[in-house]
């Protein structure tokens, strides 16, 4: 009896000891790559902890972007979206062809939230806070593309001077586009819309633009993603037609809605109109 109690308690014991030991292991090296970050201080001036700008980042931000802002803040698993890593991901929400957002872009973003991303507004902040917090998640976006071509070029010997200017280029927007109104005789063609429409969205958006088109949207880092039901759905960047236009014009980098270089302004304005009327916004009669 004895025995058998000691090899019954032998098969519940060992695999437990296993177990808590594994574990162990692992939350050792968790802390041990925790303490192996190196201190943003170290990277640059600009993020650096103390600054007002970390400072602002620590309170109103690091909670879902994580301290470091690489998307890993503990508010973060409670969210329908994942928060931003800003070393590891583009910008969705910008003006520009090229891809890297100008930093009114992001002054846009953190000032207005993004609704669906559940992502407050920040009227609390000043402009100032904004421009400090703007510069702030650029320049991490900045050390995110210098890692990754240290780790890239490290058997070439990049040398540290190359690095900095490639990831600084990598960062520095081109000029934005400008938004060219609609002239006066503009009016919106729902016919025009709609047939614009499904030809450039409708695989995506659904022909009823209920965010069904696709089976399985990923974004540019393998992580399921849906696409905006436009009926239903808040429109994070704004319903504001001249939002809606560069959306469009220029697409969201970092997932799979594409830029539009080919269509005439014309017809991105019959295409905003469509979106608006899908989304149930009221539509001009003359003119924007
Ligand atoms: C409650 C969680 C939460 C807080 C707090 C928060 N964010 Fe975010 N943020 C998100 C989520 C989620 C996204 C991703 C939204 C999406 O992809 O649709 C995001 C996206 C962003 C983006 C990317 C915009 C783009 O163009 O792709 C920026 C920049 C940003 N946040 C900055 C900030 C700053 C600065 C603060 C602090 C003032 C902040 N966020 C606070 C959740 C949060
Ligand atoms: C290849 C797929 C694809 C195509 C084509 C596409 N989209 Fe998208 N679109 C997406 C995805 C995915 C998102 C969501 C991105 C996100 O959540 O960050 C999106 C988001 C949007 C948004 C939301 C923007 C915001 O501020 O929240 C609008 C509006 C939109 N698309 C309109 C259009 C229109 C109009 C067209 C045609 C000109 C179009 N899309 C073509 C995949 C597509």
């Amino acid at each position: 009896m004895k025995v058998k109690n000691t090899s019954v308690t032998r098969k519940l014991i060992l695999p437990l000891l296993l177990g808590a030991s594994v574990a162990v292991i692992l939350i050792v090296s968790a802390c041990q790559r925790q303490s192996q970050t190196v201190s943003l201080a170290e990277l640059s001036p600009i993020v650096a902890e103390g600054s007002r700008a970390y400072e602002l980042f620590q309170n109103h931000c690091a909670a879902c972007h994580g301290r470091q802002g690489r998307g890993d803040g503990s508010a973060a698993i409670a969210l329908n979206t994942v928060p931003r890593d800003f070393w590891n991901e583009p910008f969705r929400y910008i003006s520009t062809m090229d891809g890297v957002p100008t930093k009114e872009d992001l002054a846009f973003t953190i000032g207005s939230g993004r609704v669906h991303g559940e992502m407050p507004s920040g009227p609390w902040l000043s402009d100032e806070d904004i421009s400090a917090l703007s510069d702030f998640v650029l320049e991490l976006n900045r050390l995110g593309w210098a890692e990754r071509l240290r780790e890239e070029f490290a058997s070439e010997g990049m040398d540290e001077s190359e690095i900095q200017e490639i990831s600084q280029e990598r960062v520095t927007s081109e000029e934005p586009i400008t938004v060219p109104m609609p002239g006066p005789v503009f009016l919106p063609d729902m016919q025009r819309g709609r047939d614009l429409y499904l030809a450039s969205c409708g695989s995506c958006h659904g022909s009823n633009g209920r965010g069904d088109g696709l089976d399985m949207p990923l974004d540019d880092l393998g992580r399921p993603i849906s696409v905006r039901d436009l009926v239903s759905e808040p429109i994070q960047g704004g319903s504001d037609p001249v939002e809606l236009f560069k959306r469009l014009r220029c697409g969201m980098p970092g997932t799979p809605m594409p830029s539009q270089s080919l269509l005439s302004d014309d017809d991105i304005w019959q295409l905003v109109y469509y979106t608006r009327f899908l989304m149930g916004q009221p539509l001009p009669t003359a003119g924007r």
